[in-house]
């Protein structure tokens, strides 16, 4: 008895092979019943004929139920009309686990209903291609900063102090003193990148946003490179590339994934470098032309984002934010000080921002000034001080945000699909 998965199917034709899954629909016509069977690695249909099996295994393969587990015995066989281009006569069936009746029918259900039966949709095709895409993308970031010499340093996730603003921290108790959960690894990047050249850090990252919009999380997953001895330009350059990159790939091994989620490829496969550069003054002149009222100094909001990208075929960089909206790590441009040496890269087709990032300040007293307008505590900040004091480099880097990439490159109009367990503003369960 050999034992496979259903996507090495095509190795086995003709031969006997035992499948362990799932049922995921039945249905019969008196002498024959078919049994979709999915294993997680694919799906394919068994065929059980009455005269094939004993009258216990047809009776059996007739009172399977949706999402009972079996263990199935057959011989494969070509079929050009079957899905995956195989199907399974069955000569044997074990039971595992007999579900009792399914909550989730192939009929239409709300997306209410599915986020708190979340543990059980990740079953469905549709959400088996968004994290297949998923996994994909995370191996592309990390395949493209490693062969390019970046180390990967683990950034903390209890940390002492905030990155992106105190209006966003998630506190809690330790031991007595106060801690939050990390927004973001970049001051520990700032950190490892004097230490190491160029580093990364990919984890979970937390932000407390009271803000109930489709490209918001509680909890998101960031890749963070950052880099010494780099300045806005090769920040942007590095971007491009990186981003590029994961596209094309997704492009070239997902295809089956994005077939399934009816993805519209045309436009991701012009995702390649250079992306278009507009400064955010530029961005602020198209936006008024365009009938938005958004007033110089506050950033871009999701509606301002969704025009500027429709400006353009590919990802478009903003670049030099009034320093004003932005945290308080980023370096002035000598040239206006009012602006930052920083640039947010927005997706095409409405999917916003999904890279933030820049060049660091990385003059103490200026620091130190920064801290002090931000209200926030030197004390708390001393070793990231450190940093200016001890053979200081211009310095840049970013994060992208993963769920906003996935949902961009898989065409999906809500963060909450692109990451197993979503933690939205009203919901934690399951
Ligand atoms: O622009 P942000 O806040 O930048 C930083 O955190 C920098 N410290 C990164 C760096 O330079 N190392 O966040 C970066 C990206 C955003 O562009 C977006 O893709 C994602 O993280 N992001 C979120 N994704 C989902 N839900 C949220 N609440 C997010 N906030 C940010
Ligand atoms: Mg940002």
């Amino acid at each position: 008895m050999s034992i496979v998965y259903i996507k090495d199917i095509g190795q086995h034709e003709g031969k006997e092979v035992t499948l362990r899954g799932w049922v995921q629909n039945k249905r019969s016509s008196g002498k024959v019943q078919f049994v979709l069977i999915r294993d997680g690695s694919g799906v394919i249909q068994g065929v059980v004929f009455k005269g094939d099996v004993t009258p216990e295994t047809f009776a059996l393969a007739d009172s399977l139920t949706q999402e009972s587990s079996i263990v199935a015995t057959g011989t494969v066989r070509k079929d050009e009309r079957a899905p995956g281009g195989y199907e399974i006569s069955l000569n044997d069936l074990k039971l595992v686990n007999k579900a009792i009746e399914y909550p989730i029918s192939p009929k239409e259900h709300g997306v209410d209903f599915l986020m708190s039966h979340r543990h059980l949709w990740l079953r469905s095709s549709r959400q088996h291609a968004v994290l297949a895409i998923r996994a994909e993308i995370i191996r592309a970031c990390r395949d493209f900063l490693d062969e390019r010499g970046f180390i990967l340093v683990d950034a903390p996730i209890l940390t002492p102090a905030a990155c992106e603003g105190t209006t966003t921290l998630f506190e809690t108790d330790y031991f007595g003193d106060r801690a939050f959960l990390s927004q973001s690894g970049q001051l520990y990047m700032e950190a490892a990148a004097m230490a190491f050249g160029r580093v990364y850090c990919f984890g979970p990252t937390f932000r407390a946003e009271k803000s109930k919009t489709r490209r918001h999380l509680m909890e998101f997953w960031m890749i963070e490179p950052e880099m010494a001895f780099a300045d806005l330009d090769e920040d942007m350059r590095v971007q491009e590339e990186f981003v590029s990159y994961v596209v094309q790939r997704v492009l070239d091994k997902r295809e089956k994934e994005l077939a399934v989620l009816e993805r519209d490829t045309t436009r991701l496969k012009r995702v390649e470098p250079p992306f278009p550069r507009i400064s955010y003054d530029e961005a602020v002149e198209i936006l008024h032309r365009h009938g938005s009222e958004m007033k110089w100094g506050t950033d871009l909001g999701g509606g301002d984002e969704t025009i500027l990208a429709e400006q353009f075929e590919k990802p478009v960089f903003v670049h030099r934010y009034p320093s004003q909206c932005k945290a308080f790590y980023m370096k002035p441009d000598p040239d206006r000080p009012e602006v930052a040496l920083c640039a947010d890269l927005l997706a095409p087709e409405g999917y916003g921002e999904i890279i933030g990032g820049g060049q660091r300040i990385d003059d103490l007293a200026l620091l130190e000034e920064r801290l002090a307008e931000h209200s926030l505590p030197a004390e708390a900040y001393g070793w990231y001080l450190d940093l200016r004091r001890y053979g200081s480099v211009p310095h840049a880097g970013f994060g992208m945000g993963i769920e906003r990439t996935v949902a961009w490159i898989c065409g999906l109009d809500h963060v909450r699909e692109t990451i197993p367990f979503a933690r939205m503003l009203y919901r934690m369960y399951p």
